[in-house]
């Protein structure tokens, strides 16, 4: 069958190429690849900057934002051929860790976790895939195609999981105003369950056209461009910062709301050098009790959550976070960056 492969710590090394069948080992239930979705970590591992493959591999079939239909699965695993499956992408370290001993790897405390299609485990790029039932998710099937979003959606559904967790030090919390930077695909899905959850939400971005103001208001969202200074007066409960970005990273930390809970989901690059006055930021962070915190990965019940937060929205809304799908053959154009791309997505039927 035919694979996305990559030699992890080698720039440019990304070939298609013909891999055995997926091996028993990796799960009962057996999927036929219907689409899988890329993302800046799929980048980064074809720029040989992150990524490692499987104990005794040279290389690693790439993909973590899987879709599949289901061609194989044992009776006792809830699944039957025909149904849609979405593959959780990491797996407890074997210690385990505490974290992981509960379920929750997305919290993994050594560091020695996996992740399919990213760090020593094969990912979902090929055209069948194995996943063992207990990190399959079902999908309602109405999704069809829409439900290559799952991934994107678990991990935006544990920065809001997080956020209310802290948002409940104190008792009389409730969101009321959301603001999320960065009109990316986890910025565009963050918005989307703020409205679902009833909150007035906010997205800035620096794009003024294509197709993403357009997305935020027939969410029933505000657009803002422009200054990010320009929406000081905004007073929101939680920020959700999807850029990455260090100069817009420092100034959601900073934005003058009490009480605020910032949630970082962005993965910046290092060596950007910013100054920053500590003791003021420090202050300020006391003085109006705020919280920050960073925020990786999910663990099944994010999953669980996505789904239901997909299976609520509007199909054409979702239709429209999809921006673009590219045949196999042509996987490369995947990964190009273009203008208006949203969540582009490899499909496996074109
Ligand atoms: C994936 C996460 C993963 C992280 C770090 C992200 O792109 O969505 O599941 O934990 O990369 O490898």
């Amino acid at each position: 069958m035919r694979a996305i492969t990559v030699l992890p710590g080698v720039a440019n090394s990304g070939r298609l190429d013909d891999v055995p069948e997926p091996p028993r080992s990796d799960g009962s239930i057996l999927a036929r690849a219907w689409a899988l979705g890329v993302c800046g970590t799929d980048r980064e591992i074809l720029a040989g900057q992150h990524g490692a493959p499987p104990p005794g591999a040279e290389r690693l079939i790439l993909g973590h934002e899987s879709l599949g239909v289901v061609e194989e699965a044992p009776a006792e695993s809830g699944f039957a051929p025909g149904d849609l499956v979405v593959g959780i992408v990491r797996r407890p370290d074997p210690v385990p860790c505490p974290a992981c001993a509960a379920g929750e790897w997305d919290m993994c405390r050594n560091g020695l976790y996996t992740e399919r299609g990213i760090r020593e485990r094969h990912g979902y790029g090929a055209e069948r895939f194995r996943v063992e039932p207990d990190f399959a998710v079902k999908l309602d099937p109405a999704l069809g195609l829409l439900g290559v979003l799952m991934e994107p959606t678990s991990i935006v559904a544990k920065g809001w999981d997080h956020a209310e967790r802290i948002g409940r030090r104190s008792r009389s919390w409730r969101a009321r105003e959301l603001l999320v930077i960065g009109a990316g695909p986890i910025g565009l899905l963050a918005a989307l369950i703020g409205v679902q959850r009833g909150l007035d939400v906010h997205v800035f971005d620096r794009n003024s056209t294509g197709p993403k103001p357009d997305l935020v208001r027939r969410l029933g969202g505000t657009y803002h461009t422009g200054d990010l200074a320009d929406i000081d007066h905004l007073a929101p409960d939680i920020i959700m910062e999807c850029t990455g970005a260090p100069a817009v990273v420092l100034a959601a930390l900073r934005h003058p709301a009490p009480d605020k809970i910032v949630c970082l989901a962005g993965l910046s690059a290092p060596g950007k050098m910013i100054e920053l006055d500590a003791g003021l930021f420090n202050r300020t962070m006391v003085l109006e009790n705020q919280a920050a915190f960073g925020t990786v990965n999910a663990n099944r019940e994010h999953y669980e959550d996505a789904a239901r937060v997909l299976a609520a929205a509007d199909r054409d809304w979702l239709g429209r976070m999809i921006s673009r799908r590219v045949g196999l053959d042509h996987w490369p154009e995947a990964l190009d960056y273009r203008r208006d791309d949203i969540k582009v997505v490899l499909d496996f039927t074109i």
